[in-house]
This record gives C-alpha cells, sequence and structure tokens, in this order.
C-alpha cells in the first residue's frame, strides 16, 4: 500500500519543537521518514533534549537542535543559514513557537483583560506568534523558491478566529498569522510552494498544564467543547503531518481547526 504520508527525502524545521505539539509534530515526522529534522526552540536545553530522544529512536532520520529565537531577525537567520549549511534544503517550515515563554508561568501573566495590559507587554506576544512565522518564513522561502517546493505550516489558535477574553493581544497576533499565511499562499504558489495553518484550541502540553491540570477549570472549559477532552499533541501533529506531506498538494491558504469542536469553519 502507498503512504501518502511519507516524507522521505524531506527536511523540516519545526520552531519551538523542544516540547509539546512542536516535539509531538518531529516525532510524526521522524516516524513517516522525514531525512532531516531541525529542532528549534529558545530553551537550548530542551531543543539539545529532544533532538537527543528522537535521534535514539529513529536512527534514519537526522535531527539537529537549534537554538534561536524566533522573535529575533538575526537569530533566525543565522539558525536558517546553519541549517541549510548541514542539510542543503528545508523542505517544510511549521511555525509552532508560540504562547510566550514556554512557562506555566508566562501563560499565566498573559491572563489579564486588555485593559490591565500595557504596550511594553504587547511585544513578546507579538514578536513570537506574529513576527517569528515571518521572520522564519523570510528567511527558509528564498532556498524553497529556488528548490520549487516548499510545505509552511503556521500554528495558530482558536482564539485567533473566534477571539478570547484575557488573550486578546494573543488573539490578534494568530489572526494575524492567519492573514500572512493567506496572503503568502497567493505569492508563492507558483514556486509550488503551499502555506496553511492549523488553529488549535485547549491542549494537554506543558505550557498550559496549569488549566488542563486543574479539574475545576477543566470542567468549565469543557462546556464549550462537543468532544468531551482537551486535545493532545497527536492531534495537532495527525493535522500538520498531512499539511506537510504531498497528500495536500492541492490545499493552500487555509485554516484547518483542530479543537474538539469548539469553533466550527464555515
Ligand atoms: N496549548 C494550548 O492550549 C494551545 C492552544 C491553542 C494554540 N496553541 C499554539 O500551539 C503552539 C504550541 O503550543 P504548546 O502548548 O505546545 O506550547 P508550549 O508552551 O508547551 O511549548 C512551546 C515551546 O516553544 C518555545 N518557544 C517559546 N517562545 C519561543 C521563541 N521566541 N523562539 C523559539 N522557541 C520559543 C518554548 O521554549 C517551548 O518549548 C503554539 O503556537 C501555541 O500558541 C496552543
Amino acid at each position: 500500500m502507498r503512504n501518502i504520508l511519507d516524507l522521505s527525502g524531506k527536511v523540516a524545521l519545526i520552531t519551538g519543537a523542544g516540547q509539546g505539539v512542536g516535539k509531538q509534530i518531529a516525532l510524526h515526522f521522524a516516524e513517516y521518514n522525514a531525512r532531516g529534522i531541525i529542532i528549534n526552540d529558545f530553551n537550548g536545553e530542551r531543543a539539545e533534549e529532544t533532538a537527543r530522544q528522537i535521534s535514539e529512536e529513529y536512527k534514519d532520520t537526522e535531527v539537529i537542535a537549534a537554538q534561536a529565537d524566533v522573535s529575533n531577525w538575526d537569530s533566525v537567520r543565522n539558525m536558517v543559514d546553519k541549517a541549510l549549511d548541514r542539510f542543503g534544503t528545508i523542505d517544510i517550515l511549521v511555525n509552532n513557537a508560540g504562547n510566550a515563554g514556554g512557562t506555566v508561568q508566562d501563560v499565566m501573566g498573559m491572563q489579564k483583560t486588555f485593559l490591565e495590559t500595557l504596550p511594553e507587554e504587547w511585544e513578546k506576544w507579538i514578536g513570537v506568534n506574529y513576527y517569528g512565522p515571518m521572520y522564519t518564513s523570510r528567511a527558509v522561502l528564498p532556498s524553497m523558491v529556488q528548490n520549487q517546493y516548499g510545505k509552511i505550516v503556521n500554528i495558530i489558535s482558536d482564539a485567533g478566529r473566534v477571539g478570547e477574553p484575557k488573550l486578546v493581544v494573543y488573539s490578534g497576533a494568530k489572526a494575524g498569522t492567519a492573514g500572512f499565511t493567506r496572503g503568502l499562499a497567493r505569492e508563492v504558489s507558483r514556486y509550488n510552494i503551499t502555506a496553511n495553518c492549523v488553529a488549535l484550541s485547549t491542549m494537554n502540553t506543558p505550557g498550559v498544564a496549569e488549566f488542563t491540570n486543574n479539574e475545576e477549570i477543566l470542567k468549565k472549559v469543557l462546556k464549550k467543547y462537543p468532544i468531551k477532552r482537551v486535545g493532545e499533541p497527536e492531534d495537532a501533529a495527525n493535522a500538520v503531518l498531512f499539511l506537510s506531506s504531498d497528500a495536500s498538494s492541492w490545499i493552500t491558504g487555509q485554516t484547518y481547526p483542530v479543537n474538539g469542536g469548539y469553533s466550527f469553519n464555515q
């Protein structure tokens, strides 16, 4: 039987892949035979540990760690240059780094109404969730154009589709990434490059464990979900794998909700 999700020969850069959804995407890509995977995270130790774990499990995939802050253009350019030197190509770019900081404290820190925040607090949310995907895309695209091949998948949030109180700046940044993806998709399809988004809702990851491990909060959250569980990293990685494979070659500029039915697309 033909494996339509096979990634043999492909090299992928996944941002924020040291833990949570990004780590599971990397595991999926290795399981589906990717030739190379670059595990980016701004927490270098986390990236190294994840790269080591995946290398041990999947001997045929070359997995390397790349410490870089995706909200910093120089840091992104340097990472992409090094990755291209090593692998010669980046076929798949998954912009997964998000939230801001990657600790429970950081996520709790954003639980404020818009009026309780000041512009200086917005920067980090806009930096990682909006500038991040633009910086990495800008750095990777010249090589994708040259190779006449590319898959870009941006992880956004249903907060960006329906709006979320106390996550207002984050909602805007994620919605911005969806708009960026649509515009980019129109520009680059002539080079055989697709760009799509996956919009997640509440996921079981270290970044939001404070919420998902609290039974009282969880009960309230799940009232909004037709499917009565939070998402697992596998749920997200399944959709990302599809959009990163040639099985999705006639799909571009779209946003796919993976959200237990929290919201619906028309
Ligand atoms: N967890 C959820 O409930 C949820 C819901 C909707 C959308 N999302 C989105 O899904 C994606 C993954 O979320 P998660 O819960 O797995 O995240 P997480 O917080 O568990 O992990 C994110 C990783 O990204 C890294 N990171 C953060 N900022 C970075 C930066 N500037 N540069 C490089 N790396 C950086 C962190 O160090 C961390 O290892 C994010 O884009 C997030 O916004 C998550």
